[in-house]
């Protein structure tokens, strides 16, 4: 087992971050931990990596004890986190030379697991700029190379796309599943974007108020929903002949849209119109882990995020003033 988390938690005074959460990830594995802002992601990853004091619990990355062996836990791990932490008045090589003077890789090697980590972001042609002549999708992928210089056992990454744009952000998902894939490295990404989670991850633990909701593969998530996801438009319908349904595992209302999750939509949306009532328009989608995410809180993880998002960008703007 690459991480056991034994009953994690971590309190700030009445608050609890990160409620007894208790997970296994496997040597190799990409790992995903999914919720909205305020979930309690970077608080986990912060305290996996020694950089917070879990209120209690415990956990073992690579066989070390987070709080009994941090030295080893920090030797093992190679950290990506919100905040860039590359020197922008150096180059991207100074950088990665500067993290392995720091981690104590060995002069003979060095050279090579430089080029090695270049290559493996694309980045070898850029290698010898400043960084602050780099994007913010070239920083990021910066900081993954210098994170796998020395070879750690398991590589944190904590919102690795967040305010990325779309094309880049897809192709980041490409450097992180060769990570696993050509390093035999253990990832563990934290996201609130679903379809991020459900494209990259192995498995993936959904988080919400510091509490587990649910831990599968994406696919076995999804398959719990049951099917389709059918979506009504309508002042109302006719909510109990709808359940009574054979085919029909749910409904949520939001927005005056009516979710039904059921069984096989192609074969039995006829039937279900013919008991919903009066309807105005219908949009059918196979069920997403954002469905799974209703399902266990009520809630979309996309209203949470825009929200998070409006309030950062209402705190830089107070913060540009
Ligand atoms: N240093 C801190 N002091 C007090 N509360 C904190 C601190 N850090 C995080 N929190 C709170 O803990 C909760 C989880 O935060 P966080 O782990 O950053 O969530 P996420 O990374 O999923 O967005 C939030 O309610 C946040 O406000
Ligand atoms: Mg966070």
């Amino acid at each position: 087992m690459s991480i056991v988390i034994e009953n994690l938690t971590k309190r700030y005074g009445s608050l609890t971050a990160v409620d007894s959460l208790s997970i296994e990830v496997e040597k190799g594995e990409i790992f995903g931990l999914l919720g909205p802002n305020g979930a309690g992601k970077t608080t986990t990853l912060s305290m996996l990596c020694c950089i917070i004091e879990p209120t209690s619990g415990s956990a073992k990355i690579n066989g070390f004890d987070i709080r009994a062996q941090k030295q080893q836990v920090r030797r093992s791990i190679g950290i990506v986190f919100q905040q860039p932490s590359v020197d922008d008045l150096l180059t991207a090589r100074e950088n990665l030379q500067l993290h392995c003077m720091l981690y104590g890789v060995e002069q003979a090697v060095r050279q090579k697991r430089i080029e090695e980590a270049f290559s493996l972001v694309e980045l070898e042609e850029r290698a010898d700029d400043l960084v602050k002549t780099y994007s913010g999708g070239m920083r990021k992928r910066l900081e993954i190379a210098r994170a796998l210089i020395h070879r750690p056992a398991v590589l944190f990454l904590d919102e690795p796309t967040t305010g990325l744009d779309p094309q880049t952000r897809e192709h980041m998902w490409g450097y992180i599943e060769r990570l696993a894939q050509e390093i035999q490295m253990t990832v563990v990404l934290t996201t609130h974007y679903m379809e991020e989670a459900d494209a990259l991850a192995d498995r993936v633990c959904i988080i919400d108020h510091g509490k587990k909701i649910a831990l599968e593969t994406p696919s076995k998530l999804k398959a719990q929903m049951g099917g389709d996801v059918v979506y009504v438009q309508a002042k109302s319908i006719d909510e109990k002949k709808v359940r009574a349904l054979p085919f029909v595992r749910g409904i949520e209302k939001k927005d005056g849209r009516f979710a039904i999750t059921m069984k096989d939509a192609g074969k039995n949306l006829q039937k279900l119109l013919g008991k919903a009532g009066a309807v105005e328009s219908v949009d059918v989608r196979p069920a997403s882990l954002n469905d799974v995410f209703i399902k266990y809180t009520g809630k979309s993880i996309r209203e949470e995020e825009a929200a998070g998002d409006y309030w950062t960008r209402v705190a830089n703007v107070n913060k540009n003033d």
